[in-house]
């Protein structure tokens, strides 16, 4: 059965550098994406079904919001695909994390469906189906490094990128992504200077020192919705040894930057004694 196991995608920086007229922000982002995440497997059948399980997926509801699901409509209906298939995800990454769950699910089953269907359409023709499901879903797509720039719907994938790994931990607390916007826009937030994003970063301590000087905006709305955070961000700092600690998107999941997966690990392994009830992952990043 064909089937994508998606990337967790990281903001490793996220500036707020403007707001549109339709209340979206206007963001410029280094992003990057961990080797963990949900698995999407489709075949063929004469109608679209959806079925979800996995260790997180009690948040959601098999309903047609889900963003596999209106993935599924949108290529369907663009191209006039009569019949369906049978989608079943398994859920591992924690839904409204901040670390493009929802997204990814909705880019693998573009990416699959086209397949599965047969359909003509190349990587232009899908992004602006997934610029329709949602800012980060264009990124999602590519799942490697880049820029994400507009309102999160611009990707351009980084030249090159050092290798490197994450920790990832989540307390299990879901955080709307529009809460924090919203918490941002009506306490009217300081937004940054846009800047010239560098086309490649030379080696892992490049990457450390542009990430440790551009701390997340939203981090102020995010601490403020979901108090708990602090104490996440503290214990990383404190075992990361000046490793870049930070928060990705609009929360709650924060990380730690490590050169490998071996620091990765020991800080996990820390980690957990701290926070045995935590969702936690080291990964290596891509
Ligand atoms: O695009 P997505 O569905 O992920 O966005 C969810 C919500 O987050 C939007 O409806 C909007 O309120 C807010 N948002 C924003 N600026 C962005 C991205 C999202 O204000 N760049």
């Amino acid at each position: 059965m064909p089937s994508i196991t998606t990337r967790a995608k990281l903001n490793l920086t996220l500036r707020v550098v403007g707001r549109r007229h339709d209340g979206y922000h206007m963001l410029q982002s280094l992003v990057s994406f961990a080797e963990v995440g949900d698995r999407l497997d489709a075949k063929p059948a004469p109608a679209l079904t959806l079925s979800i399980s996995g260790p997180e997926s009690a948040p959601l509801e098999q309903t047609e919001e889900n963003l596999v699901w209106r993935a599924a409509r949108a290529l369907q209906q663009r191209y006039g695909v009569a019949h369906g298939a049978q989608l079943y995800l398994e859920k591992r990454l924690p839904v409204a994390s901040g670390i493009g769950g929802g997204s990814g699910d909705a880019a693998a089953a573009l990416r699959l469906l086209a397949t599965l269907w047969d359909l003509p359409i190349d990587d232009g023709g899908l992004v602006k189906i997934a610029q329709q499901l949602g800012a980060d879903v264009p990124s999602c797509l590519f799942s490697q490094a880049g820029w994400m720039e507009g309102i999160g719907e611009q990707f351009t994938p980084c030249v090159s990128f050092p290798s490197c790994a994450v920790v990832l931990i989540n307390p299990r607390i879901a955080l709307p992504t529009p809460d924090v916007f919203r918490h941002f826009a009506t306490h009217a937030l300081p937004l940054s200077d846009e800047e010239v994003l560098p086309e490649r970063f030379k080696d892992f301590t490049a990457l450390m020192e542009w990430v440790k000087a551009r701390p997340n905006d939203l981090l102020a709305s995010a601490s403020a919705l979901c108090p708990v955070l602090e104490s996440r961000l503290e214990a990383l700092h404190g075992l990361a040894s000046g490793l870049p600690v930070g928060m990705s998107g609009s929360g709650a999941t924060c990380f730690v930057l490590c050169p490998d997966l071996r620091k990765a690990d020991t800080i996990a392994t820390a980690l957990r004694k701290v926070f045995p009830d935590d969702w936690m992952v080291s990964a290596p990043m891509v």
